[in-house]
């Protein structure tokens, strides 16, 4: 209705709201560095191009004459309501795409009661950004530290500062071969990465030698070493269950016995993820293992989605196949990237007003009416 109004006064949005456009324009705007960091996938993209296709495999097939004319689009996952089935994903390094990063992206999704999963590469601390989130619900995502204090003390103060449900991302314990991000080494990232959260925390910064405004390129490669080269195993999950007293969300999930797996181990949720296609190049596209996954475990934890989302239609597909609710990554980047808290905004608020129509278009009048029978 905004965009009707102001249409009927001459003006147009200041954004598209179309997301392959604002991807397009993303790449003017913020040269080929950030770009790629957003953009780009592991090895060939075979997997970001894999999770597109699974949508395009799968389509609505509209219902008519079933009064859709009011629609709630309010969910309950964890235990808690949120406004719509649509989480802001963990996105590091924001201050690459914007110079307020996760602080713009907090104050968009908190004037919309939409959910931020904050990452662990932040480039503002947890109580910066609990800060700009105000009363926002927010999520924490851990990448799990090879160093028990470190984890510890992360963990630590998100509690403290209001962050309600911990998501473990566990397909990350190695950065892939990526290859448009090795091609500029890493610079963007690591120009970024200065002001990352372990370099505030005081568990990792009692490490080091020198303070990291002494020796950064130190302080930048133990940070680094503190977060890769080292898997968990399953038998490690109590740790993190001793050190967080709210729901534990696994995200990463592709394989059904991974999924029976954290049923077992007593999480609360998983994210049936592959990152973006950031990870695993040739790896299957997420929407394909959806259904059996839900159908393996969807009846015991409360099964979130994420990669490849784009569009109202994409989550109302992901919805109908069983996702409780998803997570969307590059399109509200690329909102960042335009217009800090305002570009992020424009892009959440178009991609549920797009959800909304399309769930009503269908013959749906809310998340719970979507079912397998909805698609083709
Ligand atoms: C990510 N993703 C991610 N995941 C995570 O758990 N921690 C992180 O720090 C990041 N960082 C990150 C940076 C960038 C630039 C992107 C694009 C993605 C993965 C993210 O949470 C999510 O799984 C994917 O982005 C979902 O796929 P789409 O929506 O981008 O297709």
């Amino acid at each position: 209705n905004e965009i009707y109004l102001q249409g009927l006064g001459g003006q147009v949005p200041p954004f598209t709201t179309d997301v392959t456009g604002l991807e397009e324009s993303a790449r003017e705007r913020l040269g080929p560095g950030p770009f790629w960091y957003v953009a780009g996938g592991a090895g060939s993209g075979a997997t970001v191009r894999a999770n597109r296709e699974a949508f395009d495999r799968v389509r609505i097939v509209p219902r008519m004459l079933r009064d859709a004319s009011e629609r709630h689009l309010g969910v309950t996952v964890l235990g808690t309501e949120l406004p719509a089935p649509v989480l802001l994903a963990p996105v590091g390094v924001q201050s690459i795409l914007h110079p307020d990063g996760e602080l713009a992206s907090a104050r968009a999704a908190a004037e919309l009661g939409v959910p931020i999963v904050l990452s662990t590469a932040s480039s503002y601390s947890i109580e910066e950004v609990a800060e700009a989130s105000g009363d926002g619900p927010r999520w924490f995502q851990l990448y799990w530290p090879n160093d028990p204090d470190v984890c510890a003390s992360i963990l630590d103060r998100a509690r403290k500062a209001g962050f309600t449900t911990l998501v473990v991302t566990l397909d990350t314990w190695t950065l892939a071969w990526r290859p448009r991000d090795l091609d500029q080494s890493y610079l963007p990232f690591l120009r970024a990465v200065g002001t990352a959260i372990p370099f505030s925390d005081p568990a990792f910064r009692a490490g080091l030698e020198k303070a990291p405004d002494e020796d950064l390129p130190m302080a930048i490669l133990r940070w680094v070493q503190l977060f890769t080269g080292k898997d968990k195993s399953w038998d490690m999950l109590p740790f993190l269950r001793e050190h967080w007293d709210g729901p534990v969300v696994l995200k990463g999930i592709q394989h059904i016995d991974d999924a029976r797996k954290a049923v077992e181990s007593g999480v609360d949720g998983i994210v049936v993820s592959n990152h973006g296609g950031r990870q695993v190049d040739g790896a299957v596209g997420s929407l394909d293992v959806l259904p059996e996954i839900v159908a393996a475990v969807g009846e015991q934890v409360d099964v979130l989605f994420d990669s490849g989302i784009r569009t109202g239609a994409d989550i109302v597909k992901a919805l109908a196949l069983g996702a409780k609710a998803v997570l969307v990554g590059r399109p509200f980047a690329y909102g960042l990237a335009h217009g800090g808290q305002v570009g992020v905004r424009h892009v959440l608020r178009s991609l549920l007003a797009d959800f909304d129509l399309t769930m009503g278009l269908s013959g749906h009048r809310s998340p719970a009416e979507l079912g397998p029978d909805a698609l083709r």
